[in-house]
């Protein structure tokens, strides 16, 4: 039950504008209520987690006794790897959907609608500044949504009804887009979501991992620059 609202929800970030969800969603407007204070919250708690997480590096060995090519704990986050190429930035309408439905029933989310959001409509903006590695997503549909990421940065908190997300961002390893993993800790289950893009169109990649072992499924949804 649990995973399958959280699904819902997840679904519902996606596609926002089909009229038959919306007898669901006037049932979720006070849940979002409390997601507002409870992202707050969530931010400062993790803020205030991790201080004494990340220290700086140990007064250990001078450098001039060990200087290793690779030295983890004394090296800076890689927070400079940007691809120089590549501009995520755009307004992309949803065009196609592969596996959707599959992809949302592994999660438990139930027929009715699977099939909505199959048919459901979305725009994504995207506003990636290049040089500094901001990424801001904004969904606009039923229910809009926006969270401004770091590529390579600090991960953000990102709350669904009850349920907590830890987004990480970072480039695809061949460069050409962006992979937002999103961990549910408490439920024990991962959503990998890669953008990538080819000429007009963003291919975006979503699948679901369970640390139980369970099969998950993988959507692709192709969206078409506006
Ligand atoms: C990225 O693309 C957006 C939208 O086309 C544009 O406004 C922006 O200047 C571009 N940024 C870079 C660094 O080229």
């Amino acid at each position: 039950m649990s995973v399958s609202v959280d699904s819902l929800l997840i679904l519902l970030g996606a596609f926002s504008t089909s009229k038959e969800l919306a007898f669901t969603i006037d049932a979720f407007v006070p849940v979002y209520t409390a997601v507002a204070i409870a992202i707050v919250y969530g931010v400062y708690k993790e803020d205030s987690q991790r201080k004494p997480s990340s220290p700086p590096s140990p007064p250990s060995l001078p450098s001039s006794i060990i200087s290793p090519p690779s030295s983890p704990s004394s090296a800076p986050p890689p927070l400079k790897k940007y691809p120089p190429s590549i501009n995520l930035s755009g307004t992309y309408k949803l065009f196609k959907n592969q596996n959707y439905q599959d992809f949302l029933a592994c999660q438990g989310v139930g027929w009715a609608l699977r099939k909505a959001a199959d048919s459901a409509s979305t725009t994504h903006t995207l506003t990636h500044d290049v040089d500094t590695g901001r990424f801001v997503l904004d969904v606009k549909g039923l229910i809009s949504s926006q969270v401004e990421y770091r590529i390579y940065g600090e991960s953000v908190r990102t709350q669904i009804k009850d349920k907590t997300f830890t987004d990480t961002v970072t480039y695809l390893p061949d460069g050409l887009g962006i992979r937002i993993h999103k961990q549910n800790l408490k439920d024990k289950y991962d959503i990998i979501v890669e953008r990538r893009l080819k000429g007009d169109e963003i291919e975006m990649k979503q699948r679901v991992e369970f640390k139980d072992g369970r099969e998950g499924k993988e959507a692709v949804q192709i969206f078409k620059r506006v």
